[in-house]
């Protein structure tokens, strides 16, 4: 653990590393609400309430994969929120792109293989400790040597992982230094309120685009359209079957036919 935070200049300089946690982002909030400074990080060799997107549980079984929370403090000015989880995904897949893994980002949160099975996942957090001091807890899972056995049948034909991908095990340490050091990198520029390089860098890595994609909206009605990258506020924008544009500002598609 001592080697994955010796490569960045402020992410990680302050961690813990728990044998076994509910969730990593529970424990970076009580140490976040307790002094801890930012960019500090928890990470778990398992979780038995790791969680995903909109309530939904995340597979965290011990010694195979990647499970941690970094507590960021917003600055006062920043980009729009709906950006954050951008930076995120593309710190996330160019940091496993060093490992030769052909990874992409798919709106708004996963990374995803080529054929798009999911091999890691995005969970943002906020709250405020004192007044204008507000948190993001920014909590990612990555899957990185379980082996395709080893999933649980739901899982089964939408996840992957980094071992199936690149056809070796690789060193977890390893991978978290990467990722530390890409998402340091980005949030100094996400901060610092310059996003034309990390919209260009989304645009480099988009899964979805060009692809034909379902959705459902918040008032219950399923839309299909073709999707076209995304505005520079983070939404996803999906040219509809009679030519208009519909911007999605947050929501799960799906591209069903192109997961093989
Ligand atoms: C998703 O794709 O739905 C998001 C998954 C996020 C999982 C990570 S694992 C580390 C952190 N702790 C959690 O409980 N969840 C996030």
């Amino acid at each position: 653990m001592v080697s994955a935070v010796q490569k960045t200049k402020w992410l990680g300089k302050s961690w813990q590393f728990l044998e076994c946690v509910g969730s990593t982002q529970d424990v970076a909030k009580e140490w976040a609400l307790s002094g801890a400074p930012h960019g500090a990080i928890v990470v778990a060799d398992m979780q038995t309430h790791g969680r995903g997107r909109v309530g939904r549980s995340w597979f965290s079984p011990p010694g195979k994969n990647l499970y941690f929370t970094a507590a960021l403090q917003l600055p006062h000015s920043h980009p729009p929120l709906g950006t954050l989880s951008l930076l995120v995904g593309v710190a996330v897949a160019e940091a496993l792109r060093k490992f030769d893994a052909k990874v992409f980002v798919k709106w708004a949160n996963d990374v995803v293989s080529e054929s798009g099975r999911k091999l890691a996942g995005i969970l943002i957090e906020g709250f405020e400790s004192v007044p204008q001091k507000v948190w993001a807890l920014v909590g990612v899972g990555i899957n990185v040597n379980l082996a395709e056995n080893e999933f649980p049948d739901d899982l089964k034909p939408t996840a992957t992982s980094l071992r199936i991908i690149c056809g070796r095990e690789l060193d977890r340490f390893e991978v978290l230094a990467e990722v530390l050091c890409s998402l340091e990198f980005w949030w100094e520029k996400w901060a610092g309120n310059e996003i034309a390089s990390l919209l260009q860098a989304y645009e480099r890595l988009d899964w979805l685009r060009g692809k034909r994609v379902r959705t459902i909206l918040p008032n219950g009605a399923m839309i299909e359209g073709i999707a076209q990258g995304i505005t520079a506020d983070g939404e996803l924008r999906l040219i509809l079957p009679d030519g208009t544009e519909q911007r999605l500002v947050t929501g799960d598609v799906s591209v069903r036919e192109a997961v093989s």
